[in-house]
This record gives C-alpha cells, structure tokens and sequence, in this order.
C-alpha cells in the first residue's frame, strides 16, 4: 500500500499526492490544488499545527511519554525539577546539570516587593487567584525589559528560570492575599516542592509533610506538559508573534483557567459537593445522560481509553488520605466512576476518568481551597509551556500563527443612513 495521498478537485479535474508520514500529510497539497481553498477544521481536530519532540500522546491506549519516558515510570522515579529540565533540554541531567539547575532555580524564588505591595495589593478583596495569577504573570514581564529580546539566548535562559522559579511565588501570594495572610517569603533550604507548601501554609511554625510534599510533587510532574493542549496552543500562538515569554504564559494560563480545561478540577469538586450522596448518583448519572450537564473529569479530546495520568494520581490520592484522612467526596467518585465505567452511554463514547477526576479530591484534602486548583495546574504546566515556546523558535517552518476563516457574513450592501433604519 502506498504512503500517498492522492486528492482530486472534481471541479477542474487537477489532482495532487503527497506522501503520509506518521499518519499526517502536508497542508501544503490543498495549497497546490487551489490556492484559494481552504480546509475548515473547527478545534483543530484534524489539523497538526506543528511538529514536535516533547510529549507523545496515544490516546487509543491510554500512553503519555515526556521526551520518550513513559509518565508511569516519571512519577516513580523523578522529581519535578528533573523533569522540567527534561521538558526543556530534550534528556535527563547527569549529576552536575541538575545540582546546577537545582540551584538556579532555587535562587531565583523571590519576586521584586513592587509585585506583592503595588500590584497584588490592588486587587479586589474577593478576587479569585487564577484571575490574579494570570495577571500578575505578565505583570512580572514587566520587571525584566530584556524578556523582550527573544532572539538571544541567554536571555531566554534567564526567564524560562524565573518563570519555573517564581511560578510557587506567585502562586502563593496570590493564595496567601485571598484569604488576608501575610506573604510568606521562599524559603531557598526547602525542594521546589516542599517550599510551595510552605509559602501557602505557614503560620508560625511550620514543618512540611513528606508524604505531602512528594505527593505534590508526583501532581506537579504529571501537569508537567501534555502536548498541544488549549493552553499550550495559545502559548504557541502568542509565543508565534515573538511577545515576551511572560505575555504567552499568562495567555496559556489565561486559557487553563476555563472549566473546559484546567478548570475541570474545580468543576469536578462542585459537582460531588453537589450529588452530597450515594444515593443521589443514579439520578445525577441520569441527568448527564439526558443532556443536563456533563460527567465533569470525564472525557478527553484525545484520550479514548482511561487517562493514565488520572490512574496514577488515584493511587497518590490514597496516600495522600493516609495523612489528611479521607475525602468524603472520595466514596461518590469511586460510584460515579463504577457507575459510568459501565454504562453504554459513557463507553460507548468512549468517556474515561481524565487527569482532573482525582486531582482535586487531593488537593482539598490537602486544605487548598477550590479556587487554587487550576493555580496549582499552572505551576508544573509551565515548564512545558516553555519548552513548547523554546521549540516553536528554532522551528523554521513556524510563521505567526494566522489561521483562515470560513467567511458566512452578509455580502456587500450599502450603509443605511440611521433615519431609514
Ligand atoms: N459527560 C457527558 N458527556 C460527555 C462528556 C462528559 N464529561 N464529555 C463528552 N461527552 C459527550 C458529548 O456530549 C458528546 O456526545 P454526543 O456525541 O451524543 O453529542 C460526545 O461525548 C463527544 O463530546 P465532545 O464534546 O465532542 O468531545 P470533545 O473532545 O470536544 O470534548 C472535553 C472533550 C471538553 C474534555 C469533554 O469531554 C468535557 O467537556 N469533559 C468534561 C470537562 C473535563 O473534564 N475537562 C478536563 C479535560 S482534561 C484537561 O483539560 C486537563
């Protein structure tokens, strides 16, 4: 069988083949047919916007793999700060490299006073922190004009550093500000892990929990990248007009923020709080196969199998309740995922446990409140926001990102002066 694809424009009779590669043919055969067509391709779901070497992605069989490991033996084995060195520099640090870039990242925790005392303290009392994180993001942009100058190296090394550096920061702050804590400042003798808890739980004395602190950071390298997801395609797009790389990763998390995405987690909660019982999940299964309302942490654009992210943090969720106790919600999970595993409407589409089912059970038996779990996604996501933004430069075939559009507007007609309309 040949690795062609022939396409025929049945209005001229011009024909074009091209050769499949990896099951993806070039765009470029429509172009050469007509130059004047067009493929409309709502969401993307046929369309490979770039090639790329950082995460591969079988959603058939439930495999994800950050620069060919396999996530499973990732979350066994590593540390987060490992594995964004991975993400970013295509293979894993020897002994130097990451003593190396642990320091580095360690030293570059602290954000300039100016962030927390003129900027985080103008916000309204009630904001919600991913609107505050997604601002203060690119407002730190603003502290370091070179960010600009992205066609130099050391440059974009320095602020891929400081946006995984500070990322907990901020992230902290913004928590911390939420609810009318003091900030509480990095502490550079604590993992990357360990100080993140710290910055958002210390009042007084304060030790972080091993088991917690691994945890959070088995959660951090599985939010690590996930390919060409919604937030790291806006990070490409913006990324593609050469803004900043603080502009592009507030406009990634800007896109994780929707319940659709990195949202879910948040949505996942509401809705168990919302079953409240056992006995209520029948008639809430129901109530989704009816068309009011969807299974939230259920279904993926690509996963067709179960997500193996999601069976990996289910066995972390167990853990982590050995120390807090167990979620209440946990019980109402287990039946809807029991009770949607086999039911034919949910098989038959094909609709498994996604990354977000678990997470958020941790999260709240871990004491963050609702409003900081996509917060806490955007932390780890931004390593591979970084990598995918790195890897976007050095493509040559990359352009600014400008896709066509399929115009359905009125056609031409003349202005109606306001007394005639
Ligand atoms: N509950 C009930 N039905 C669902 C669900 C769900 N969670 N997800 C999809 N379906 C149904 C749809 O109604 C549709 O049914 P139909 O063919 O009868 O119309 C079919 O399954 C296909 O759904 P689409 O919306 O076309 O699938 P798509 O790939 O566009 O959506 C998405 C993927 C957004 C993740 C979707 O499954 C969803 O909304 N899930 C709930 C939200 C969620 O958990 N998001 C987190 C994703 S993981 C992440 O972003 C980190």
């Amino acid at each position: 069988m040949p690795d062609t694809i022939t396409i025929i424009d049945d209005r001229t009779g011009k024909k074009v083949t091209v050769p499949i590669t990896d099951g993806v043919f070039p765009s470029s055969a429509i172009r050469e047919l007509d130059p004047s067509l067009f493929v409309y391709d709502p969401a993307y779901l046929s369309t490979a916007a770039c090639k790329s070497s950082i995460t591969y992605l079988d959603g058939d069989n439930g495999i994800l793999r950050y620069r060919g490991y396999p996530i499973e033996q990732l979350a066994e084995k590593s540390t987060f700060l490992e594995v964004a060195y991975l993400l970013l520099n295509g293979e894993l640090p020897n002994g130097a490299q990451l003593d190396q870039w642990t320091h580095d990242v360690t030293h570059h925790t602290f954000i300039h006073e100016n962030m927390r005392k003129r900027f985080v303290d103008g916000f309204h009392y009630d904001a919600h922190p991913m609107g505050m994180f997604v601002s203060a993001v690119a407002a730190l942009g603003t502290f370091y004009n070179q960010a600009k100058d992205i066609e130099d190296k050391d440059s974009r090394d320095k602020q891929i550093l400081r946006l995984i550096a500070k990322m907990p920061t901020l992230a902290a702050m913004c928590h911390r500000f939420s609810v009318g804590l003091p900030f509480v400042y990095p502490d550079n003798d604590l993992s990357f892990s360990a100080n993140f808890l710290h910055m958002m739980w210390k009042v007084g004395e304060y030790q972080v929990n091993p088991v917690l602190e691994r945890a959070m950071d088995v959660l951090f390298i599985l939010h690590a990248d996930h390919e060409q997801n919604c937030g790291t395609t806006a990070m490409r797009v913006v990324g593609s007009s050469h803004a900043d790389p603080y502009s592009a990763c507030s406009a990634a998390a800007a896109a994780l923020y929707g319940p659709l995405h990195g949202g879910a987690n948040e949505a996942v909660v509401r809705m168990l709080e919302d079953i409240g019982s056992l006995d209520e999940v029948p008639a809430f299964i129901q109530s989704v196969k009816d068309g009011k309302g969807r299974l939230m942490g259920f279904g993926h654009r690509v996963y067709k199998n179960y997500d193996p992210r999601a069976r990996i943090i289910k066995q972390v969720a167990y853990e982590v309740f050995e120390v807090t106790g167990k979620n209440p919600l946990l019980d109402i999970a287990l039946k809807l995922e029991e009770v949607a595993l086999t039911d034919e409407y949910f098989t038959s589409r094909r609709l498994y446990p996604n990354v977000d089912f678990y997470s958020g059970l941790i999260y709240q038996a871990m004491g963050f409140p609702i409003s900081m779990f996509t917060v806490l996604f955007a932390i780890p996501r931004t390593a591979g926001w970084l990598a995918h933004w790195q890897e976007l430069l050095a493509d040559k075939d990359q352009k600014i990102s400008r896709p066509r559009q399929w115009y359905t507007g009125a056609d031409t007609r003349d202005y109606v002066a306001l007394s005639a309309r």
